[in-house]
């Protein structure tokens, strides 16, 4: 089967596309022809090996796994002798194990893992949608998010971004968006109550306080927001902040009891993908997709996503439109 194989750490350019073997489907995993996956920024994370640390899961010199791509969506090829859950045919979606294997055409997956059908008429390439709407609603449940609350969602036009504002909606807040003046519209459309454009105004100065205030996009900082938060409010960000303060701020919240900065931990996959293929079935939940690169121009896909101008997700089709599975 074709793949884009990295075998050692670095830019793009270590992504080639070769020939390896297709996976074997254990007797407790499914086989799924892959139609779409994304470039997303947890995969521009691994290929870089950044940051550092993160080669204590991913290996230490080179990568373990070599096939990148943390999201899937296919048709299930040949399922193992011991699957009762899925079939031949079942069109599905997830988080890839080990956060890989969606960029090939062929991926095996354990029938337990974060695995789910598609919600009928949602083509593969919306379904594709799992890596930043995971960090998203990680990041609602763990601040415990309640119907009624306020939350403030900072860089709405990400993949974490677009996904937060529809599952925030989902569970019944109210929800303020700010995003650049270009992405005022999807943002309402989404289901914002309120947009701010951050190119025009202060978001910070707009003299209102909120339950929540995630920065989704990791470019601002709790030191900036903390004015907008109410006396039991929390801050929430994607990255760790300048000099990994939002580690220690969050270290500094635990000891004094009062949830000002919390750090998402990932929260279960299997059922976080459920809850997923709930939302989309009940129209809750959209992708939005910025733009399409075939697998063959996978390097090109990286190099846009690093740029950090994409809007929602980057699909790659690992299947060409046209082309039978
Ligand atoms: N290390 C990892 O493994 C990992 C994994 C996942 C996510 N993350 C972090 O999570 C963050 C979000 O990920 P993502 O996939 O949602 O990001 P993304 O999709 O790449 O975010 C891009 C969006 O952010 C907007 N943006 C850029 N600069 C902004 C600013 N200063 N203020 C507000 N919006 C801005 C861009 O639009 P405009 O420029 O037009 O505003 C664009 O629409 C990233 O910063 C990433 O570092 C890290």
């Amino acid at each position: 089967m074709r793949a884009a194989v990295n075998t050692s750490y670095g830019s793009p350019e270590v992504v080639r596309i070769r020939d390896v073997p297709k996976p074997q489907p254990k007797a407790n995993e499914v086989l799924v022809r892959v139609h779409a996956s994304t470039v997303n920024r947890t995969d521009c994370g691994t290929l870089w090996a950044h940051p550092f640390f993160i080669r204590g899961f991913t290996g230490l010199v080179r990568p373990t796994h070599t096939i990148r791509g943390m999201d899937f969506a296919g048709t299930i090829e040949s399922v193992g002798a011991g699957v009762t859950s899925f079939r031949p045919g079942d069109r599905v979606f997830g988080l890839a194990p080990n956060d890989s294997g969606g960029h090939a055409e062929y991926l095996a997956v354990p029938e337990q893992d974060a695995m789910a059908t598609i919600p009928e008429g949602v083509p593969f390439d919306e379904a594709v949608v799992c890596e930043g709407a995971w960090y998203a609603d990680s990041n609602l449940r763990q601040f415990g998010l309640k119907p009624g609350q306020t939350v403030l969602i900072y860089g709405a036009s990400g993949a974490i971004g677009t996904a937060a504002v529809q599952l925030a909606k989902s569970y019944g807040a109210e929800v303020t968006a700010v995003v650049a003046t270009r992405h005022l519209e999807l943002a309402r459309s989404l289901g914002a109550d309120r947009v701010i454009d951050y190119t025009a105004e202060d978001f910070t100065a707009i003299g209102e306080t909120f339950d929540f205030v995630f920065d989704s996009v990791g470019k601002t900082s709790y030191f900036r927001c903390r004015k907008l938060l109410r006396p039991e409010g929390t801050f929430a960000a994607t990255d760790l902040g300048p000099g990994g303060q939002n580690i220690w701020l969050t270290w500094w919240s635990a000891i004094r009891h009062n949830n000002r900065v919390i750090f998402a931990m990932p929260q279960p996959r299997k059922p976080f993908v459920d809850f997923l293929r709930a939302r989309m079935a009940a129209g809750e939940f959209r992708a939005v997709v910025d733009r399409h690169y075939p697998l063959d121009a996978v390097v090109e896909a990286y190099r846009y996503v690093l740029t950090g101008q994409k809007t929602g997700i980057v699909v790659i089709d690992v299947v060409a439109e046209g082309e039978s599975a």
